[in-house]
């Protein structure tokens, strides 16, 4: 089969008619699946250009959370099968240790200029303007000023390779992701820069490095509850349930300190823990890109890419850490615009950014936990098999509690093919009729 043909000017054509186009040359019943409500599909055409739909990834809720002595339940849009099952499951048993404990710093920014030819000494002639050039941002962030926000400092740095002055804005940006923000200050004080040092703008952008704008959560867990989840399948044999939990406690200890030695499994370490925080920052429709930037970057930080959560085990409590810039908005760009971004928000009782960010840092150290607890015991897959059970049962035409009794039978059975599904579901439909 051919791809898609568009024309040139596809982008310049209505919304209906970039459709129609498109509905005449796919299958029916996929167009379908981007199709979800006429509102829905109008508020695409004017979020993106050349909209054609909107894609519906799987929204669920991570049950069981308490975070800072509040319960909650998280929005998470994710296509992964294990991930909200896994959020959940930690933070349940989290909680029976007291929760999770957050925090935010300030939601400071930086807005770079850039300069090229600035004569020697031509930077230094920056700093002393500190107070004309806040002014200047003063008038243009009132609003933001009035919110608390705004300007709070700059840096100016010469740097040795390109031989570029970088000016950096210190820019508080309130309850947004602050990119619009930052990048109309960079845009704004250009001129001025360009007066002062001498030099010419080569380009005005933000930082999504974030390094500022860090949230963070931490647990204790005594071992009695450990001890629930336990069942350690490797090394803890005959040491009984209370052994067999101290020796999960020890081996998670291990794995984090595995993924500040090894890059190459740090990286796996750190996409579970984005597993969480993506999915949270996708249900609110945050900047995933600036936040997975933001966190890979900081994970590189002293020049070698480590794992980001930090775990220690002092035989009685297994203490998790994670701490990383997160800069979650709860307005601005879609967050707060579009109507799935708005729900939400409500589900989680309307955080500020902060607050958003706390619970995202909560969610990463969750995911985190959940996958090291299950890789150091008895390994992901058998939980991954029973979630891909009932995506076989759906392929074979399984719905509603169908699906997971199907699933169960291929749990029971160990064999996940679409064959054994179709047996499965014909054999339960037989003894039904
Ligand atoms: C899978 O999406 C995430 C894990 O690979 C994370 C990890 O290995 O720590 C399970």
């Amino acid at each position: 089969m051919g791809t898609v043909q568009i024309p040139e000017r596809f982008s310049r054509l209505g919304l209906e008619e970039r459709r129609r186009l498109l509905e005449e040359q796919s299958i029916a019943e996929d167009w379908e699946a981007v199709s979800s409500s006429p509102a829905l599909t109008a508020l695409a055409d004017v979020m993106v250009e050349a909209a054609i739909g909107s894609l519906p990834v799987p929204l669920g809720l991570a049950a069981g959370f308490l975070v800072d002595g509040r319960e909650l339940a998280v929005p998470m849009a994710v296509e992964e099968p294990s991930v909200i099952a896994a959020a959940s499951f930690a933070a349940r048993l989290i909680r029976r240790g007291g929760g999770f404990t957050t925090w935010a710093s300030e939601p400071v920014m930086r807005a770079q200029v850039f300069l090229e030819k600035v004569p020697p000494g031509g930077e230094l002639r920056v700093a002393p303007r500190e107070a004309e050039l806040r002014e200047r941002l003063d008038v243009l962030q009132a609003s933001l000023r009035a919110r608390g926000g705004g300007f709070c400092g700059l840096e100016v740095t010469r740097l040795p390779e390109t031989g570029l002055v970088r000016v950096d804005l210190l820019i508080d940006v309130r309850d947004a992701m602050g990119a619009n923000i930052l990048n109309t200050a960079a845009e704004h004080l250009r001129p001025r820069l360009e007066e002062l040092t001498g030099g010419r703008v080569l380009m005005g952008i933000l930082s999504n490095a974030a390094r500022e704008r860090r949230a963070g959560a931490r647990f204790a867990l005594p071992l009695e509850h450990l001890r629930v989840a336990g069942s350690n399948e490797g090394g803890a044999a005959g040491q009984g349930a209370g052994g067999a939990s101290a020796e999960a406690a020890r081996r998670i200890v291990l794995a984090a300190e595995l993924a500040a030695e090894d890059p190459s499994r740090a990286v796996t370490h750190n996409k579970g823990i984005m597993n969480g925080i993506s999915a949270l920052a996708l249900a609110t429709m945050n900047d995933t890109r600036a936040i997975e930037a933001a966190a890979h970057a900081w994970a590189a930080r002293d020049g070698r890419y480590r794992g980001l959560s930090r775990y220690s085990f002092d035989g009685q409590t297994l203490e998790g850490s994670l701490e990383l810039p997160l800069s979650f908005a709860v307005v601005g760009g879609a967050v707060g615009f579009h109507p799935a971004s708005r729900l939400a928000l409500s589900v989680l009782g309307h955080p500020d950014g902060q607050g958003l960010s706390r619970i995202a840092a909560a969610v990463g150290l969750a995911q985190n936990f959940a996958a090291l607890l299950a890789l150091v015991t008895g390994g992901i897959q058998r939980g991954h098999m029973k979630l891909h059970g009932a995506r076989l049962a759906y392929q074979a035409g399984a719905r509603g509690a169908e699906v997971r009794q199907v699933a169960e039978r291929l749990a029971a059975a160990g064999r996940y093919t679409r064959e054994a599904a179709a047996r499965a579901l014909a054999e339960l439909r037989g003894r039904r009729a």
